[in-house]
């Protein structure tokens, strides 16, 4: 009987606490990711859709260091926590015969085109000395499958190196990248097959930013981005608009000197029934050698047009009610 009356209060108490409901999963900082096989998560730069109720994640496989150049991985979760492998999409050798002798691939972004249903990644298509500036496309039928090169060469003309991607609202999708010997950068608008940047518009010009993410908040886009010191971190900056193509605020600093040793790969936006939070995702490059490169995430929080990072070494987050604690 004592026995059956702690357990209906230990229940009862699970109740009160919510924890039997709250489905919080902790986010660690500082540590290397394992794939549900056992074996340390190589994606950095890393991209992100949400498809079928799972995050889809594609980044650099930077397991060989320089020897051989990052093929791209694929990995999918429930969580961000617990990821499973799911196959490499894009592979030296194989997917372009030039890829991994004369080519690398950097910041692979994938996104799903919900008029012609195909997974896209764009991406930095480079030589080994920066030289070549280019960018890619690839396309797949479906997320897992074989992702074909559709493109390569310098958007509209324009050299370009550390890219990312962002999907608005009303379905205008947009590559942005450091263009001309990482003066500037540039927006690039797709076409709607995303197949080709139609339109150009130069942002902050002569500013030297590189690892742009946007995400947009309401009605207004947030840009963080990076100066160019290779591997080291740097101060991360951020400015905001409520048009992409102008009205871009100045520069200001964001997060401690250098991002908590970050640079910008994503911003992903954690959309629940009691609030929205917005998770900036970054890689801790060379931690110490550049495969041990960590993942980070942490929360942001935006107050109108303010915005602040909440780095933590760990943090809970419930993906169902969008809350977070640290
Ligand atoms: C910083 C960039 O953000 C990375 O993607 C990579 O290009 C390194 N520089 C190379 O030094």
């Amino acid at each position: 009987m004592k026995r059956i009356i702690t357990l209906l209060l230990l229940i009862l108490s699970m109740f009160n606490s919510g924890t039997a409901f709250a489905r919080w999963t902790t986010i660690r900082n500082g540590q290397l990711w394992h794939d549900t096989d056992g074996n340390v998560v190589q994606a950095h730069a890393p991209g992100f859709i949400r498809h079928n109720g799972r995050w889809y994640m594609v980044g650099e496989d930077r397991t060989h260091a320089f020897r051989v150049l990052p093929d791209v991985n694929l990995y999918s979760s429930k969580d961000l926590v617990k990821w499973k492998f799911e196959r490499k999409i894009i592979q030296n050798h194989v997917t372009t015969p030039e890829l991994g002798r004369s080519r690398m691939i950097e910041r692979a972004k994938l996104m799903r085109n919900p008029k012609t249903g195909k997974f896209v990644v764009w991406c930095h298509y480079e030589a080994g000395n920066y030289g070549a500036s280019e960018a890619a496309c690839f396309e797949s039928d479906s997320v897992d499958g074989t992702y074909r090169l559709v493109w390569s060469g310098r958007p509209m003309g324009i050299k370009s190196r550390d890219c990312n991607v962002f999907q608005d609202v009303d379905g205008t999708t947009y590559f942005i990248s450091t263009t001309e010997e990482n003066q500037h950068l540039g927006l690039f608008r797709l076409s709607d097959d995303y197949h080709e940047a139609i339109a150009h518009t130069q942002l902050f010009p002569g500013q030297r930013r590189e690892a742009p993410a946007i995400v947009r908040v309401g009605d207004r886009y947030f840009m963080f981005s990076s100066a160019c010191s290779g591997w080291a971190p740097n101060q991360c900056k951020v400015s905001h608009t409520t048009d992409l193509t102008q009205g871009w605020t100045p520069l200001e600093n964001i997060g401690d000197e250098t991002a908590f040793r970050t640079q910008a790969a994503a911003i992903l936006t954690i959309a629940g029934t009691k609030q929205t939070t917005y998770l900036y995702v970054g890689d801790r490059w060379m931690d110490p050698t550049l495969p041990e490169s960590k993942i980070i995430i942490f929360p942001i929080t935006f107050d109108g047009d303010k915005c602040q990072f909440h780095y933590m070494e760990k943090f809970d987050i419930n993906f169902k009610t969008g809350e977070w604690r640290p």
